[in-house]
């Protein structure tokens, strides 16, 4: 049962959409006034596992850390960094089938064991709306919340293909080398992104025409190659008289104001830009409609970023001062504290225009990002007649319905695959179904023995995507030597392609999970309650990946009778397995997953890109008797589960 509690006048995030009954008491939590704050508490027993809080680093149980929601542009995804791109403020109790959500736009601070052990503290605004589920498990709780939440994004099928990209790529002739290595060496790939450089002067919805002399044409080539392109998108808008879409912004009230209530001005990528007010309606539709641009020329996927939004300066704070740059220079984490601080302090220069009302930014911080997910995604919908790609990098529960997400600038090192694992769960639970990493990390100089790993575990998140950043050695897939071992894994995913996409759909149109932690399925086993590195994805598979450096076998617990699936590259060979632990060899060519009891894998052919997967002639692994097929054209926004066809074996 799903109800709320509303504490002063809570901003109206519309994170939640369905109507929920409002009640005078919490569940669990006991609420104390901290002048204006408000902190919740609640005791802890010493064995309960709490999961939840969406994008935040560390371990999936987030008990023993303390983390804030105030998204930040940050590429520290260490443990203690206690802030990153979203605020998803989602708590769930695993043990007592309860979740509970904070909803205010406002920073938040979570401490779970850990101000003082046994005890979950949350301290927050003094408006806030308290959404509290109780169900029998911690899945049905979790599934309870995504039903009023509402309905996850839809992506088109090609979305769910292999993705390239990196900053640094410029012109055309960088993307078709990016596309020709791939398909020269086989390897299976989908879509290209267009990291900034493809703009003109950083300028959102321009491109550099030296570079791309006839987007159109060159769109229209790749995708006869089944390639598309898809370009980023950044929150602010250059400032620079005589442009069209900085005049039309200007003309028509679209962007935050500042406090003396002239435009805001902040330094990102172009140099100073103007921040459009997302958490206007008017402001989102104009945003959403300048999309027509790429649209017009073919394009019909896009990436959001730096959308907390992102400041590199302005001309209140100008960022550090002399001393404090010699010191930042001598302590990274000084800096990055030193740059938080001054971006903390200009949000509260910024303003929004919210039902005729004034509202200061620092106080709706954590919606902004999501918003452009929300505009650009509406945009597009009136735009096209067929689904499209969306994801972003920052968010705030609510935005999974629009869009999905990427994890921002995380590392080429061992523990962001782990991290890249915890994340897909978490996130699922908060509503972002169609989320990934950079695969094979964005910061830092990726391994061919890095890359194999961390795509076998990407194999199974809806995004698939390589992206990394100027100045680190190149990662795509063709880049190592011997490319057999990369076509064999990228060629799992296309043999799954029928399963992920079918998974993906049911999932979202029956407000369920796509990725969940072992715990959600096997509540009581104990032994999977703190199991981060095995995952189950969708409802046939669960995956045991090889996530540390060197390793060659790793011990996977199986929580029932299962089929081990070895894919060689070739073919499927299974084996069945009984509960308990087993040691299993993967070599670096190789994928090992499981099926679980009584479940069906449908595989598909071999193929290199999503337009060539076909589901006449699947075959079926493990020991089920039925699957479920979602299948539909990949495009068509007539997804409904009429769309499901029963397989028999
Ligand atoms: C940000 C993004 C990264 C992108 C870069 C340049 O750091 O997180 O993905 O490549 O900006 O646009």
């Amino acid at each position: 049962m799903i109800t709320k509690v509303l504490f002063g006048t809570p901003f109206m995030t519309e994170a939640v959409m369905q109507p929920v009954k409002q009640v005078e008491t919490l569940r669990y939590f006991t609420a104390e006034k901290k002048e204006d704050q408000l902190c919740f508490v609640c005791p802890l027993e010493p064995d309960e596992v709490v999961y939840g809080l969406g994008e935040t680093t560390g371990a999936m149980n987030k008990r023993g850390g303390r983390y804030i929601s105030f998204n930040t542009d940050t590429a520290d995804h260490s443990d203690d960094n206690p802030s990153l791109y979203a605020s998803h403020n989602l708590l769930v109790l695993e043990k007592r089938g309860f979740c509970i959500f904070f909803d205010t736009p406002a920073r938040a601070v979570f401490e779970i064991d850990y101000r003082k052990s046994g005890q979950i503290r949350v301290t927050c605004s003094e408006h806030v709306a308290v959404y509290q589920v109780e169900a029998a498990t911690a899945y049905e709780a979790v599934r309870e919340f995504l039903a009023v939440v509402g309905p996850a994004y839809l992506p088109p099928r090609w979305a769910f293909g292999y993705g390239q990209s990196r900053y640094g790529y410029e012109c055309e002739k960088d993307f078709r080398q990016v596309m020709e290595c791939h398909q020269n060496a086989g390897i299976p790939l989908d879509y290209i992104c267009m990291d900034i450089d493809y703009m003109d002067g950083y300028r959102d919805f321009t491109v550099d025409t030296e570079k791309f002399p006839n987007l159109k044409k060159f769109a229209a080539e790749l995708l006869d190659r089944g390639i598309r392109l898809v370009p980023i998108v950044d929150a602010g808008i250059k400032v620079d008289p005589g442009e069209r879409v900085y005049e039309e912004g200007v003309k028509n009230g679209c962007f935050c104001t500042n406090v003396e209530g002239g435009l805001f001005r902040g330094g990102v990528w172009p140099g100073m830009t103007h921040f459009p007010d997302f958490l206007d309606p008017k402001a989102r539709r104009w945003f959403g409609l300048q999309y027509r641009f790429y649209t017009d020329q073919g394009i019909e996927g896009f990436w959001n970023d730096m959308n907390e939004p992102a400041l590199f300066y302005t001309e209140y704070t100008k960022g550090p001062k002399r001393m404090e740059q010699i010191l930042n220079f001598i302590f990274p984490r000084l800096r990055r504290n030193a740059r938080d601080r001054a971006a903390i302090r200009d949000y509260r220069y910024i303003f929004h225009q919210v039902d005729g009302k004034r509202i200061c930014h620092y106080d709706v911080h954590n919606i902004y990002g999501g918003n452009m997910i929300r505009a650009t995604s509406e945009g597009l919908s009136e735009l096209l007649d067929h689904r499209y790609l969306v994801f972003g990098r920052s968010s705030y529960i609510g935005a999974g319905r629009y869009g999905g997400v990427w994890t921002g600038d995380n590392t080429s090192c061992w523990e962001h695959i782990l991290l890249n694992m915890r994340h897909m769960a978490s996130l699922n639970m908060c509503g972002f179904l169609y989320c990934g990493a950079d695969t094979g990390g964005f910061m830092g100089n990726c391994t061919r023995e890095l890359l194999l790993r961390w795509l076998a575990v990407s194999a199974f998140t809806p995004l698939m995507r390589n992206h990394s950043s100027k100045g680190t050695r190149a990662q795509e897939a063709y880049r190592f030597g011997d490319p057999e071992a990369f076509r064999s894994i990228l060629m799992l995913r296309y043999r799954l392609l029928p399963y992920i996409y079918s998974e993906y759909m049911k999932a979202a149109l029956r407000s369920d999970l796509y990725i969940k932690p072992l715990a959600f399925e096997y509540p009581e086993d104990q032994r999977v309650k703190n199991m981060e590195d095995q995952l189950l994805v969708g409802q046939s598979i669960m995956i045991a990946p090889i996530v540390t450096k060197g390793a060659t076998q790793r011990t996977v617990y199986l929580p029932e009778d299962m089929t081990m699936v070895r894919y060689d590259g070739q073919n499927f060979s299974c084996t069945p397995c009984s509960k308990g632990e087993h040691t299993v060899e993967v070599p670096l060519s190789h994928a090992v997953f499981f099926i679980r009891s009584g479940k069906l894998l449908p595989v598909g052919k071999a193929v290199t890109n999503s337009r060539d997967v076909t589901v006449d002639d699947l075959q079926l692994l493990g020991d089920g008797d039925t699957y479920e097929l979602y299948w539909d054209d990949g495009m068509t926004r007539d997804c409904t589960l009429n769309n499901i066809r029963l397989l028999k074996k």
